[in-house]
């Protein structure tokens, strides 16, 4: 690991660790109720995915916040990838329920959910006010939210520990967020026993979201690129790759590279679904503040733009792109452009993910880790690319334009990307084998 420390002339020489209250283990929900109590919530918005619910890990939480003596209302119509309505709805049941906090138990799905019910309840407003520009009016949230603790279900998305929720407005055709550190739950409670009722077909395209956000905070642009704010209160959210986010995403690469196929192809493999929930923890935390680059800002018109595809393990839902899989479907072509200008990096990452570099020079950094991640989408059964999705040559210049609008990622990256560049990358997208 090289680390990036080396000024440049006037560049940014600080990083900061914005930590968040976390718990990682088995049997950590069995502590839900006593952690919702020291927080002082009497009466909590249950937020659960109904495909928890019933499992050991949902019962668990469930007696443990009786136990307790924190009263509860269960919400279990989170809508997978939730939309401006799905939202709406939640948010009607928050504002009714007179709740003093919110617990989230779920994928990316319903922990974003809670986040903006416990917004949208807490500071009125309608859910366009808070969207991010030029979508939405970006208007700053007014102050603090309700207590939220949030208990991830997937081993994926990290939203747990994030400010951000990212919402499918159907209308505009796109995906888009909320991002403030308000939104950050209080405090995270990671039981990876949840893991072991996921279907394979989860495990795959959540476990790639993994590996995605750690290599492309990995490979981010180095926090000293930037011009050191005059105040503290300027530097960004995302301050790009920094010597301490690159410690988790490495760790997280080597977890992803060992446990992913295991762990999607042996449901009964706990070992290895475990050790990709700690992966994704690891994963979360560290582009919760380095950010994330091209194949997440090319995963949002992939999972708009067309709701042809059903992935497996989502077969019971109508056909849309699971977000790991809008992502990861970009980062082979995405990573050979982004190499030549942090080849090192990306080799790096090619190793931890267990590719043979020994003796490899910069210009082929980009396809040895292009193949490293082809490798593991054929072993689990991913799409060969965005052409199984449903789409052709015809939707790239609407795919690029979707993707140029995504400038809060795209400048995380660790050179200039054009509209040309990434239409370019989605053509390179269109099939890998
Ligand atoms: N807020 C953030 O920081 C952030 C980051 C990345 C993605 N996201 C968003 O998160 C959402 C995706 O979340 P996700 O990938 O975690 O999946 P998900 O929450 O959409 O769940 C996927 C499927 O798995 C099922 N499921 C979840 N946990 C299960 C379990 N333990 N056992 C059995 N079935 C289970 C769900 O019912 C659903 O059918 C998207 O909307 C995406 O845009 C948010
Ligand atoms: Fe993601």
């Amino acid at each position: 690991m090289t680390p990036y420390f080396t000024p440049r002339d006037g560049g940014e020489t600080v990083f900061t660790v914005n930590s968040c209250a976390m718990k990682f283990g088995l049997g950590a929900l069995a502590e839900l109720g006593q952690d919702a109590a020291m927080l002082g919530i009497k009466r909590a918005a249950l937020f659960i995915d109904r495909n928890v619910s019933e499992t050991a890990p949902g019962r668990t939480a469930r007696e443990s916040l009786a136990a307790a003596g924190v009263d509860f209302a269960v919400y279990d119509d989170a809508r997978c990838e939730p939309n401006s309505e799905s939202i709406d709805e939640a948010a009607r049941f928050a504002s009714d329920g007179g709740f003093d906090g919110f617990v989230s138990i779920g994928g990316g799905s319903v922990m974003d959910t809670a986040k903006a019910a416990n917004l949208l309840s807490t500071h009125p407003d309608d859910l366009m006010a808070y969207v991010n520009a030029p979508i939405g009016r970006a208007k700053p949230i007014p102050g603090p939210l309700k207590p939220h603790i949030a208990c991830p279900t997937t081993c994926g998305t990290g939203s747990e520990t994030t400010g951000i929720i990212v919402v499918d407005l159907k209308d505009a055709g796109l995906k888009t967020g909320i991002a403030s550190p308000l939104l950050k739950p209080t405090m995270a409670i990671v039981d990876p026993a949840t893991t072991e009722s996921l279907p394979g077909g989860v495990v795959a395209s959540t476990g790639f979201d993994v590996l995605s956000h750690a290599v492309e905070s990995y490979t981010a642009r180095p926090f000293t690129s930037r011009r050191r704010p005059h105040h503290p209160g300027r530097r960004p959210p995302y301050q790009g790759a920094t010597p301490y986010n690159d410690i988790g995403s490495i760790a997280a690469i080597e977890l992803g590279g060992r446990y992913l196929a295991r762990a999607v192809k042996n449901p009964g493999d706990k070992e290895a679904r475990h050790q990709l929930m700690f992966a994704a923890t690891l994963a979360g935390l560290a582009f919760g503040s380095a950010g994330v680059h091209v194949p997440h800002a090319m995963s949002y018109s992939i999972a708009t733009l067309k709701h042809e595809f059903t992935a497996h393990g989502y077969e019971e839902l109508d056909p849309m792109v699971p977000h790991g899989i809008a992502v990861v479907i970009n980062s082979p072509a995405a990573f050979r452009f982004t190499a030549p200008a942090a080849p090192d990096r990306h080799l790096e990452a090619a190793k931890a993910l267990g590719a043979e570099v020994a003796g490899a020079a910069p210009d082929e950094a980009g396809e040895i880790l292009a193949q490293a991640f082809i490798g593991l989408m054929k072993e689990t059964g991913l799409p060969h690319g965005i052409a199984e999705l449903g789409y052709g040559d015809d939707d790239v210049p609407a795919l690029a334009e979707g993707a140029y609008a995504q400038q809060r990622p795209l400048v995380m990256a660790p050179r200039e990307v054009s509209r040309d560049d990434l239409a370019g990358i989605y053509r390179q997208a269109m099939r890998y084998w």
